[in-house]
């Protein structure tokens, strides 16, 4: 998958199906899945690091775990999040450090915000970039909180942004937790695609955390959908494997040399 491949799904009519994965395990499952989009989200900062929001997280976490997945990724179109601080201050920041990315192996990078001119310098420097508006989670701060974006007569910014976004040359968008009419408004007035989560069944394709729909997570979202207790699933292995060395029917002689 490519770029403009994404793009053309948009204009075929198909949905564009995305899932995050931050190493070379996570990556391979979802690439093996068919998704046609995986991102190595800063998220990674809350469902693998363990911080409680994506603002801690550094370029270097960032490369890190772009480089892994990239290993386990041969098919989707990897695109890697620039992290909070690493693309704000300037365009040669956030050029500097898309280029980083890129070299560790995305073929796109995500960037939350208005960061137009950013978006732009990084495009001409041959990156793909996708925007993100909503519910931003680098700016929770600001917001108060994970709460739902767009409602009422703020729908027109979040629309107003969306637009600028695209003009700056990004070649798709992350709709995060907006009202289903709005999302379905914006997706019909833009031309690049939108993936949604949490933004309703009308945008040009959904994105996921690997950990919430899989049931890796301790909590459960109403923007996510679990299917797979996977949290259940592993300790249930491991228990039995636990089990079966203390009582000592593990390992048997097939295990042995
Ligand atoms: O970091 C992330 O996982 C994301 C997606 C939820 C869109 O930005």
């Amino acid at each position: 998958m490519t770029a403009p491949g994404i793009r053309k799904l948009k204009s075929s009519g198909k949905k564009i199906v995305c899932i995050t994965a931050y190493d070379v395990f996570s990556g391979a499952i979802a690439d093996e899945s068919g998704a046609d989009l995986i991102l190595v989200g800063d998220s990674v900062g809350n469902v693998v690091l363990g911080m409680e929001t994506t603002i801690p997280v550094e370029m270097d976490d960032m490369l890190h775990h772009t480089m892994a997945c990239r290993q386990g990724v041969s098919k989707a179109l990897l695109v890697a999040d620039l992290p909070f601080g690493s693309y704000q201050s300037s365009v040669e920041q956030a050029v500097d450090n898309a280029v980083d990315l890129a070299k560790a192996g995305a073929e796109a990078v995500k960037l939350e915000g208005t960061f137009t001119d950013q978006i732009s310098a990084i495009a001409k420097a041959g990156i793909p970039v996708m925007g993100h508006v909503g519910m931003t989670p680098q700016s929770v701060n600001a917001f108060g909180g994970f709460r739902v974006q767009g409602r009422k007569a703020q729908g027109e910014q979040v629309m107003a942004e969306a637009k600028e976004i695209q003009d700056a040359g990004a070649f798709g968008i992350v709709l995060e937790l907006i009202p289903a009419d709005l999302a379905a408004k914006i997706t019909e007035e833009l031309d690049i695609p939108t993936i949604g989560i949490g933004a309703g069944p009308s945008c040009s394709g959904q994105i996921q955390v690997f950990h919430d729909v899989l049931g890796l997570n301790a909590d459960v979202f109403k923007h996510a959908k679990v299917y797979v207790e996977g949290r259940k699933l592993l300790g249930d292995g491991l228990k039995t494997y636990v089990s079966e060395v203390k009582t000592g029917t593990f390992p048997t002689e097939d295990n042995s040399f």
